[in-house]
C-alpha cells in the first residue's frame, strides 16, 4: 500500500467513526449537536488520528480501539481550536476554510461546543470496543494520557502561556516550552495512545516513540509558525499573518524564517533517528514526520 492509500483508508475510517461517536444532529439539544458536528466533521488534516493509527500498527492494536482513541484525540483538538479562535483568545473568523463556530453560531455556543467535545472525547475513549472495553487497565491508561495532555500541564497550560506572552520577548527556551505544551503534548499523546492501545510496548520502545513524538510535536508548531508568515489564508483555511499582527511570540519572530526552516528539518531528522530501532515497521510514522514538516497547509 502506498502512503497516500494508507492515509485515505485511515481518514475514511476516522471520518465515519467521528460521525458515529458524535451525537446525531437531531438529538436534543439539537443546536449544540449541530454546532459540534459543524466544528468536527469534514475538515482538518487529521494529523493526530493518523499518528495514533500509525503508532498502533506497531503494537498490533485493534483498529476499533485506534478509531476510538483517534476520535477522542480529534475531539480534544477541535475543542482547542474552537476556543483558540474565540474573541477572548486569538479572535479568528475562519477555520478549516469555514466561518469559526462563534461567528457561524455565537460565543456561548462556541464555549459549550468546546466543553462538550472535551467530555465527548472521554465518553468515546471509554466505549466498549474490542481492545478497550475488554481491557480496563489499558483503557484507563489511555484516559490518563489524554487527560494529562489536554490539561494545565499540556495543551491548556500551553495556551495560558501563549496568551500571557503576547507582546513579550520570550527566550528561546520559554518559546520551546510553550510550543511543547500547547501543541506538542497532544501530538505526543496521539503517538503514545496509539502504541498503548495494543500489546504493551517495552520501556525502550515507548521511550523511542516518545523521542519521535517530541520531535514531531515541536516540528508541527514550528511549521505552523512558518506557514502563518509564508502561506495565504485560502491555502491555510485560516487567517494568515495573524501572529505578527497580534504580537505573538513564534519561532519566526524569535529566530527568523531561515533558522525556523532549518530547525524543522533538524527535528524531522531527529524523528527519523528515533524510529531506527523499529526498522521498516515504522515506515508510516517516518512518512508522517515528513508530512508534518513538508506540509503547505
Ligand atoms: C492547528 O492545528 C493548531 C495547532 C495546534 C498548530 P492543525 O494544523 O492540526 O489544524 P487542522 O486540524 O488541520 O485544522
Ligand atoms: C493553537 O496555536 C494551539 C491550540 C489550538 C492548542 P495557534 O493559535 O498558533 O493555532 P492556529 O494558528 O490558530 O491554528
Ligand atoms: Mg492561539
Ligand atoms: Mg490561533
Ligand atoms: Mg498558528
Amino acid at each position: 500500500m502506498t502512503f497516500d492509500q494508507w492515509t485515505r483508508q485511515v481518514l475514511d475510517r476516522v471520518e465515519s467513526a467521528l460521525d458515529h461517536y458524535l451525537p446525531a444532529a437531531d438529538v436534543q439539544p439539537a443546536p449544540l449537536h449541530d454546532a459540534m458536528r459543524y466544528a468536527v466533521l469534514g475538515g482538518g488534516k487529521r494529523v493526530r488520528p493518523l499518528l495514533c493509527h500509525a503508532a498502533g500498527e506497531l503494537t498490533n492494536a485493534a483498529p476499533e480501539a485506534l478509531d476510538a482513541a483517534a476520535c477522542a484525540l480529534e475531539m480534544i483538538h477541535v475543542y482547542s481550536l474552537v476556543h483558540d479562535d474565540m474573541p477572548c483568545m486569538d479572535d479568528d473568523d475562519m477555520r478549516r476554510g469555514k466561518p469559526t463556530v462563534h461567528v457561524k453560531y455565537d460565543e456561548p455556543t462556541a464555549l459549550l461546543v468546546g466543553d462538550a467535545l472535551q467530555s465527548q472525547a472521554f465518553v468515546t475513549l471509554t466505549s466498549d470496543v474490542p481492545g478497550l472495553g475488554d481491557a480496563p487497565q489499558r483503557q484507563a491508561s489511555l484516559v490518563r494520557e489524554l487527560a494529562l495532555a489536554s490539561g494545565s500541564i499540556g495543551m491548556a497550560g500551553g495556551q495560558a502561556i501563549d496568551l500571557a506572552s503576547v507582546g513579550h520577548a520570550l527566550t528561546r527556551a520559554e518559546l520551546e516550552t510553550m510550543h511543547r505544551l500547547k501543541t506538542g503534548a497532544l501530538l505526543r499523546a496521539a503517538v503514545r495512545m496509539g502504541a498503548l492501545a495494543g500489546e504493551t510496548p517495552s520501556a525502550d520502545a515507548l521511550a523511542a516513540l516518545d523521542r519521535y513524538a517530541a520531535a514531531v510535536g515541536l516540528a508541527f508548531q514550528v511549521v505552523d509558525d512558518i506557514l502563518d508568515v509564508t502561506a495565504d489564508s485560502a491555502t491555510l483555511g485560516k487567517t494568515a499573518g495573524k501572529d505578527a499582527k497580534d504580537g505573538k511570540p513564534t519561532y519566526v519572530s524569535i529566530i527568523g524564517l531561515d533558522a525556523s526552516r532549518a530547525l524543522a528539518q533538524q527535528l524531522r531528522a531527529d524523528a527519523h533517528a528515533a524510529l531506527e530501532p523499529f526498522g521498516a515497521r515504522a515506515q508510516r510514522l517516518a512518512e508522517l514526520a515528513d508530512l508534518v514538516v513538508n506540509r503547505v497547509s
